[in-house]
């Protein structure tokens, strides 16, 4: 697979979303392995995760266990960039909260290490803002974490151009990522991609396919992305993470998968090349 950059370490230019086997419609635990396992086969070399991927309260974490057990399975799983995010949580009835205190994310960046087995995370990312605590103060426990060790590089998630700025400042140039939500329906982080382009930065787009209840409707909803497929022998899902490679070579999507069908179709995506017309074509759609 093509690679891109995220910091210094490369990874395959597709990467792989693993919240769909942690949270609600999840499947069993044998899928969901041969799942990360079939992403491992087809060259993905990146895996997004968070300690919030969970359904339960009493599961933190119950997307990164899965994680570290498929690579610990798997010959190349060594190879594989892990990037978990700290500041959501799940009280266990169905909704998504916030606490992004130092305390909790120094505390969730601990657990989050032991889960995956490592001593140093690969790449945390400061999940959501949280508007009770300044976000100076919560990506400045990340900068921390920087400096202890505990994790490799550090990034940040549903962010706008003014917070990345200050992320970047607070983390002394050390920011190498940005998570925004991105998609042929969602496109209001275009601002966040070009600012990611030009200063450098990875820009990874989350819910690419406009999410995991949307994901089957990507090609009835776009038809020039269906139409562009059909030409290319290729799937609609395809074409579109074609295009968001096509925008920047700082993008590296990360769709979402509990399948292996799905992440090898995914996968696919890296090799297929979109003529300029056509690429205008989807810009404009
Ligand atoms: N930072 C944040 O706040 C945030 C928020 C949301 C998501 N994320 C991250 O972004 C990742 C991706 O977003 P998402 O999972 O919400 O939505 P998504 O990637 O837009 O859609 C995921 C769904 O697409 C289907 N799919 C994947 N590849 C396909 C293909 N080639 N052809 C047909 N269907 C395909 C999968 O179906 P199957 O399940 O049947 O395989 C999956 O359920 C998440 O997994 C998570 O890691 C981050």
């Amino acid at each position: 697979m093509h690679t891109r950059r995220i910091g210094d370490v490369r990874v395959g230019s597709v990467g792989l979303g693993a919240m769909p086997m942690s949270i609600e419609g999840r499947p069993d635990e044998s899928r969901s392995l041969a799942t990360l396992h079939a992403a491992l086969d087809a060259g993905v070399t990146l895996i997004d995760t968070a300690d919030a991927y969970h359904l339960g309260a009493d599961e933190v974490g119950h997307n990164e266990t899965l994680i570290a057990k498929a690579l610990a399975s798997h010959d190349r799983g060594g190879d594989v960039l892990v990037a978990t995010k700290g500041g959501h949580l799940r009280p266990g009835d169905g909704s998504w909260t916030l606490d992004g205190s130092p305390g909790h994310l120094k505390r969730a960046c601990e657990a989050s290490l032991r889960r995956l087995g490592v001593e140093a995370i690969g790449l945390y990312q400061f999940h959501r803002p949280d508007p009770r605590v300044p976000y100076a103060d919560s990506v400045g426990a990340v900068r921390e974490l920087l400096d202890e060790g505990k994790i490799r590089m550090a990034g940040i998630s549903n962010a706008g151009p003014e917070q990345i700025r200050e992320a970047g400042e607070i983390l002394g140039g050390r920011l190498v990522s940005v998570q925004n939500q991105f998609s042929p329906a969602f496109r209001s982080s275009e601002p966040e991609l070009r600012l990611c382009g030009e200063l450098g930065i990875a820009f990874l787009p989350y819910s690419p396919f406009g999410g995991i209840a949307r994901a089957g409707e990507l090609a009835a909803q776009h038809v020039p992305f269906a139409r562009i497929a059909r030409a290319h022998g290729a799937s609609a899902h395809q074409v579109c993470l074609a295009w968001m490679l096509a925008r920047s070579p700082v993008v590296v999507p990360i769709p979402g998968a509990s399948r292996p069908e799905s992440v090898r179709d995914s996968a696919g995506a890296a090799g297929l090349v979109l003529s300029a017309g056509e690429i205008a074509e989807l810009d404009a759609a």
